[in-house]
C-alpha cells in the first residue's frame, strides 16, 4: 500500500505492535519518526525493523509527556500524522499503580495532542482496545456496542482518551482522528525478527503459551474452565499483528479525506477458547503445552470478538490470516529469539 501521507511520528515504536507498524510505514515508502523511552522496549527491535525495511529510520529517545522534546520533534522533522502506541498496558498493574497509567496514558496523549496542535499536525490514530467495552451482553461488538462500565484504571485510561479526543475534533473540524480497539493481537512478523518481548513471567496467553513451550515456564494456569462457553474456557478474537498493522494503514489513507472522530475495531470477527488456542499451538509448534485449569482471573470476561462491518466498509480493511498462521508466526519469534531481544547479535547500526 502506498500512502499519501508520508512523514509519520511512531510513538511507542519499539514496542511489540510499533514495531510492526514502523515496518509496515517503511514498506510503504514512509519515513518514520519514533519517539519511544524503552521503558518496556529495547532499540534491537528498531535495528532489526531497519533491516527487514531495507532502509534507516530516524529514532529519538524520549518520553511522550516530554513537550519540550514534541515540540523540537514537529519543528525538524515535518510529520503529516502520528500514530499513538506509547503507554503502558497491563490491566493487572494498572490495578496497583494507577497513577502511573493516568499520568502516561492520559496526560502522555494530552501533552501529545497540544504540541499536534501548536505544530498544526492534526491527523491522528490512536491505540484503544476491546477493553472499552467492559463485558458485553451481545456478541459480537460493533463500535455501536455502550463502552461498559470498567473494572481497572488502564481500561479507563483508554475510554478517558476516548472521550477527549471526540472532545477536541468536535471543538476542530480540522481534526482527523481514529481511535482503533484492538482485540487480541498476537503472532509476529514472518521473518520470527521482531515480535512480543514481555518482561518478566507473561500476563498475556500467548507469550505465556510460547514460553511453556520453548521450556522457560512448566505449564500454563488455565483461568477458568466454568464459563458458558463451548469448552468452559475463556473466548477471544486474537487477531495476528501484521493485519492489525494494516488496519493502521488503511486508517491513515482515510484520515487523509475524513474529518472528525472515527472509532473502528480490528478484530478478526472470530472467537477462539483457551483449549483451542492451546491446540493450534501444539500443532503449529508440535510441542505440547501442559496445562491446568485454575479458578478464574480476577476482572476477565467470558467472551469477546469483533463486528468487522464498519471496518471492511469504511476502510476496506480486514483481516486475512488464520489462526494457524497466527500459531506458526508466533512460535518461530519465541524458538528463534527464546530470551526476546536480549543476547541477540545487535544491527543497531541501521538506526540512526
Ligand atoms: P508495548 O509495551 O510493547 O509497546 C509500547 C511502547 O511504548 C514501548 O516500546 C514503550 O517503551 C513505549 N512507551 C511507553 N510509555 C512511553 C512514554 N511515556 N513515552 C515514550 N514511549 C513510551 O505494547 P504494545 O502491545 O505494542 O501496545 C501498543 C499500544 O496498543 C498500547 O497503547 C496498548 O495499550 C495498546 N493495546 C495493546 C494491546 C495488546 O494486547 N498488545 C491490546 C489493546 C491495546
Ligand atoms: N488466559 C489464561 N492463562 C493465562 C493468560 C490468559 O487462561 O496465563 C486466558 C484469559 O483468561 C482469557 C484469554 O486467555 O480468557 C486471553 O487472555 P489475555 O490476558 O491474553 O488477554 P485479555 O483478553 O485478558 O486482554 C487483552 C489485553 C488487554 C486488552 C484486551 C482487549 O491484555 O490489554 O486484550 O484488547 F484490553
Amino acid at each position: 500500500m502506498q500512502l499519501k501521507l508520508r512523514r509519520i511520528l511512531v510513538t511507542g515504536g519499539a514496542g511489540y505492535i510499533g514495531s510492526h507498524a514502523a515496518l509496515a510505514l517503511l514498506e510503504a515508502g514512509c519515513d518514520v519518526v519514533v519517539l519511544d523511552n524503552l521503558c518496556n522496549s529495547s532499540k534491537e527491535s528498531l535495528a532489526r525493523v531497519a533491516h527487514l525495511g531495507g532502509r534507516a529510520l530516524n529514532f529519538v529517545l524520549g518520553d511522550v509527556r516530554d513537550s519540550d522534546l514534541l515540540r523540537s520533534i514537529f519543528a525538524d522533522k515535518e510529520i503529516d500524522a502520528v500514530l499513538h502506541f506509547a503507554g503502558l498496558k497491563s490491566v493487572g498493574e494498572s490495578v496497583g499503580n494507577p497513577l502511573a497509567y493516568y499520568d502516561n496514558n492520559v496526560s502522555g496523549t494530552l501533552k501529545l495532542c497540544e504540541a499536534m496542535s501548536d505544530a498544526g499536525v492534526r491527523k491522528l490514530v490512536f491505540s484503544s482496545s476491546a477493553t472499552v467495552y467492559g463485558d458485553p451482553h451481545e456478541m459480537p461488538v460493533s463500535e455501536a456496542t455502550p463502552t461498559g462500565s470498567l473494572t481497572n484504571p488502564y481500561g479507563r485510561s483508554k475510554l478517558i482518551v476516548e472521550q477527549f479526543l471526540q472532545d477536541l475534533a468536535i471543538s476542530d473540524d480540522r481534526w482527523s482522528i481514529a481511535a482503533l480497539r484492538y482485540f487480541n493481537p498476537v503472532g509476529a512478523h514472518s521473518s520470527g525478527l521482531i515480535g512480543e518481548d514481555p518482561g518478566g513471567i507473561p500476563n498475556n496467553l500467548l507469550p505465556y503459551i510460547s514460553q511453556v513451550a520453548v521450556g522457560k515456564l512448566d505449564f500454563l494456569s488455565v483461568f477458568g474452565g466454568d464459563y458458558s462457553t463451548r469448552d468452559g474456557t475463556g473466548v477471544r478474537d486474537y487477531i495476528h499483528v501484521l493485519d492489525l498493522v494494516h488496519g493502521h494503514l488503511c486508517a491513515l489513507d482515510a484520515l487523509q479525506n475524513r474529518a472528525g472522530f472515527n472509532i473502528w475495531n480490528l478484530g478478526t470477527g472470530r472467537g477462539y477458547s483457551v483449549l483451542e488456542i492451546i491446540s493450534a499451538f501444539e500443532r503449529a509448534s508440535g510441542r505440547s503445552i501442559p496445562y491446568k485449569i485454575v479458578p478464574r482471573r480476577q476482572g476477565d470476561i467470558k467472551e469477546c470478538w469483533a463486528d468487522t462491518a464498519k471496518a471492511l466498509a469504511e476502510l476496506k480493511w480486514v483481516a486475512v490470516r488464520g489462526l494457524d498462521e497466527m500459531m506458526i508466526d508466533a512460535w518461530r519469534w519465541q524458538s528463534l529469539n527464546p530470551n526476546g531481544y536480549h543476547k541477540a547479535p545487535s544491527r543497531t547500526d541501521s538506526v540512526k
